[in-house]
């Protein structure tokens, strides 16, 4: 049987308190005419450290809003792919923290996955895979981030660019062949980039110990200039492939909805596809970058405000620490 599979909902979070380029200026040496002209970022989100926005606690909140659009019950979903690289335990998973605050109780398989920026992109097409192959009908893909409480807010190369939220969405079966459907997916990574952004201290090769934390050398360490130019080749490489698996072209494309890194990045790679940005969805500029979280707020956000409708042909296009990348085609 041909199953297809469509996004039934979206929903996000993101945390009350706003960090203003202007705030950095009085943390590190910076500027907000600096931060604005080599990213595009003017202000982003930090989650509360007191309790009720950790990320699975933004994953309850986006997630309900997306049960809610996509008309659905908690427990109608059966599968939860949370990813994230900054969940709330080692042990146990977010997405099993996550299944017990929605309150299900079906024991559906819940599980996390840890490829950085396109998180969200995987977790999509992971569960149109698990969908088409009949081991699941309606699939919880979250990509949820506190990056804040990773970043050296001490080193202005890094502290800028990043903020912290949650977009999620439910990916199900589609009863409508003709409608909505995810239409291609392409996924793919390169360990040869592994040291462009990294964090390797804390895991097991090296726990953390009191030099480092003396040092600040636990946090996320990145060579923005070598992402910089694999990110823009890389975003044009993936959608050129799914275009070319669907029979699309460009023409075709109603929106690009991109990871939301840098600005620069974005613009340098729409001009690559020789795509308008007026239809390429940015919102860096209120958030920075959420890793995981870029894509799926974005989309939401452009759903909500009337600009992503159904019908349009929408693409996802992510790359991120790894390096990771990847990217879906779909009929909204
Ligand atoms: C990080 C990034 C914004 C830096 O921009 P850039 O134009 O390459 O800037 P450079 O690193 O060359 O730095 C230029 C100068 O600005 C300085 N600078 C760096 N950060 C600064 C800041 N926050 N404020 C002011 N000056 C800063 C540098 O020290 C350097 O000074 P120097 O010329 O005296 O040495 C950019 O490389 C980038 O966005 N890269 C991709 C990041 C990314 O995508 N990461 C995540 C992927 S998922």
């Amino acid at each position: 049987m041909n199953i297809s599979t469509k996004i039934k909902g979206t929903g996000i979070y993101l945390p009350k308190k706003i960090l203003t380029n202007v705030d950095l200026e009085e943390m590190v040496e910076t500027s907000d005419e600096w931060i604005f002209e080599r990213t595009g970022i003017r202000q982003r989100r930090i989650c509360s450290t007191e309790g009720g926005e950790f990320p699975s606690d933004m994953a309850e909140k986006a997630s309900l809003q997306a049960l809610q659009a996509a008309k659905l019950e908690p427990n109608d979903i059966d599968m939860i792919i949370f990813a994230s690289v900054t969940p709330d335990y080692k042990l146990p998973n977010s997405a099993t923290v996550l299944q017990q605050k929605l309150g299900m109780t079906n024991r559906c398989t819940a599980f996390d996955i840890a490829v950085a920026c396109s998180g969200f992109v995987y977790g999509v097409n992971m569960a149109h895979s698990f969908i088409k192959t009949g081991m699941a009908k309606n699939v919880l893909v979250v990509g949820s981030e506190m990056l804040s409480r990773e970043v050296d807010w001490s080193d202005r190369s890094i502290c800028i660019l990043f903020g912290d939220g949650c977009g999620c969405a439910v990916v199900g079966q589609s009863d409508d062949p003709q409608g909505s459907e995810i239409l291609a997916t392409h996924l793919g990574s390169d360990g040869s980039g592994k040291d462009f952004f990294d964090q390797p201290i804390g895991g097991a090769v090296t726990p953390i110990n009191e030099t480092h934390l003396k040092e600040n050398s636990h946090f996320m360490r990145m060579k923005g200039g070598e992402m910089f130019k694999v990110a823009t080749r890389t975003l044009a490489e993936s959608a050129r492939i799914v275009l070319e698996q669907a029979g699309l072209t460009l023409d075709d494309v109603d929106w690009v909805v991109p990871h939301q890194a840098n600005i620069r990045i974005i613009e340098t790679t729409a001009r690559l596809l020789k795509i308008p940005m007026e239809k390429v969805i940015v919102n860096i500029q209120n958030y920075g970058n959420t890793s995981a979280a870029t894509v799926p707020i974005a989309f939401h956000e452009a759903i909500t405000d009337g600009r992503i409708k159904r019908g349009d042909i929408v693409l996802f296009d992510a790359f991120g620490a790894g390096l990771t990348f990847g990217a879906t085609l779909l009929r909204y």
